[in-house]
């Protein structure tokens, strides 16, 4: 991976940092983006990347943060489009569809959904010359039921669906859109009651190995599910509801 570029969404935290610091250990130059400027910061000064500061809800903003990527690093060959927010605050473990404000509604939809459009329409066009991949995080609440946060649920099914239609559409070109399907991570945006050992948590780690796999040497159109029980030592029970 050495002089190639990446550029990850969602970067300053939880899987997107552990992307970033695996992607630096193979040799990529990698741009950090997220709105988390103090862990973003940080990330990019101990990987040698470059922190960009990027709020994936606004299109202006997706463009000026890969025009800088282009600009210090280069066109990225792979990039991660990762940010992504849950409506139910990690303190509760149930939001009701009718207690979804307007603004929480807006905002989910904006952060998950409009941050995939925005990153794929600024990225796609130039990556297609030096050909690369894309990788987009869903989550297996895209392929399951998540009733604890329906709206969360619904944007993952929804990019599933992008992402497939893209990968179909872009079969005669050299870029390569694949989606990641985590199961429950240990990150900042699992709510507190699932952090439970019985949910089976994973370290981000491991799910940065399968995104860098699908950057690297994916198919084209993969929705690749992972959850905990694909992982030794982290077996989850038959009844526990899953991300
Ligand atoms: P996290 O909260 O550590 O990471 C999310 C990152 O996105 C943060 O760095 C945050 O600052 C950034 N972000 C939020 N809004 C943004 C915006 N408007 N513009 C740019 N960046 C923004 O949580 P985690 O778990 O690492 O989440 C990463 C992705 O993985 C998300 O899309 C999430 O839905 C997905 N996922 C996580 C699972 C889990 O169990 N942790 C399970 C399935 C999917």
């Amino acid at each position: 991976m050495k002089d190639k570029i990446a550029l990850v969404t969602g970067a300053a935290t939880g899987i997107g940092a552990e992307v970033c610091r695996a992607l630096a250990t193979e040799g990529a130059a990698v741009a950090v983006c997220d709105i988390n400027a103090d862990a973003g910061l940080a990330l990019a000064k101990e990987i040698g990347g470059e922190f960009i500061s990027c709020d994936v809800t606004s299109s202006e903003r997706v463009e000026a943060a890969v025009a800088r990527c282009v600009k210090s690093l280069g066109v990225p060959t792979y990039a991660h489009l990762n940010a992504g927010i849950m409506t139910v605050p990690t303190g509760s473990d149930f939001l009701a569809i009718e207690d979804v404000s307007l603004m929480q509604y807006r905002k989910i939809v904006g952060v998950n959904l409009d941050g995939m459009y925005h990153g794929l329409r600024a990225l796609l066009p130039l990556m297609r010359d030096g050909g690369g991949a894309i990788t987009l995080t869903a989550s297996t609440a895209g392929v399951s039921t998540l009733s604890i946060d329906p709206m969360y649920a619904a944007t993952k099914h929804a990019i599933i669906g992008l992402g497939r239609a893209v990968a179909a559409a872009n079969t005669e070109n050299d870029v390569r859109i694949n989606v990641i399907c985590p199961g429950v991570v240990d990150t900042g945006i699992v709510p507190d009651a699932f952090k439970a050992r019985e949910f089976g948590m994973m370290p981000a780690s491991v799910m940065a190995a399968e995104v860098v796999d699908l950057l690297t040497t994916g198919a084209n159109g993969e929705v690749r599910i992972k959850n905990a029980a694909d992982v030794a030592g982290f077996a989850i029970p038959a009844q526990s509801e899953t991300f």
